[in-house]
């Protein structure tokens, strides 16, 4: 068997996309590993699970760290020592450094509760619900200097039903997301989309 794309993934939260890619990496026949899982916050509720799943798991404190681009760099040493390849992304809090984003150009992919480009940023359900728009989803892409800008991978609509609360239109597109990021990690892993010239340039 051909060897799995060494995947890591930063967390800063309850890390429940990081779960969906720990549970589809846990088929024989998937083609990335989750190698290791990196977060910024100690108190990250998603770190416990994946250690209870044997992943490598490493407290980053961005607070001990003069600037964002320091943070950044001690961040890119922990993915090299473990011989990463791609970076997914989620639900990390933090803005990275236009240095990290060069870095792992074409190997670092974010997940976004929203059809990008529409609604980029945060407090993104809020936005949605306040548009008036009947359909929101989420959006694999990768990752630019520019924030929530990088080229789409993928992306899973859901309608926006009436009376929707940002909270129950988040709970609709989660379920989504956990079906888009681990397809959409495949694809990478599998090299059937790439970055090229600043486009997602797909296999035929
Ligand atoms: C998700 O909605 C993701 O799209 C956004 O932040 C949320 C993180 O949730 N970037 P989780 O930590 O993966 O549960």
């Amino acid at each position: 068997m051909t060897s799995k794309v060494r995947t890591g993934i930063l967390i800063s939260g309850r890390g429940s996309n990081m779960r969906s890619l720990i549970a589809a990496a846990s088929d024989p026949a998937f083609p990335a590993e989750i190698a290791l899982v990196i977060s910024n916050a100690g108190n990250a509720e998603g770190l416990k699970f994946a250690a209870a799943a044997g992943i490598a798991t490493k407290i980053i404190p961005h607070k001990a760290f003069a600037t964002r681009e320091e943070f950044d760099r001690a961040v890119n040493i922990a993915f090299e020592v473990a011989d990463i390849d791609i970076v997914c992304l989620a639900g990390f809090m933090r803005i990275l450094s236009d240095w990290f984003a060069r870095k792992w150009e074409g190997r670092l992919v974010n997940i976004h509760p929203s059809l990008l480009p529409l609604f980029k940023g945060t407090h993104v359900h809020e936005q949605v619900l306040h548009a008036g728009v009947r359909v929101s989803g989420c959006t694999v892409h990768f990752v630019v200097p520019e924030l929530d800008a990088g080229p789409i991978i993928a992306q899973a609509a859901v309608p926006v039903e009436v009376g929707d609360t940002p909270e129950t239109l988040a709970a609709r597109v989660l379920v989504e997301e956990h079906k888009l990021y681990p397809a959409a990690l495949k694809m990478l892993a599998e090299g059937r989309v790439k970055l090229k010239n600043g486009q997602a340039v797909f296999a035929p």
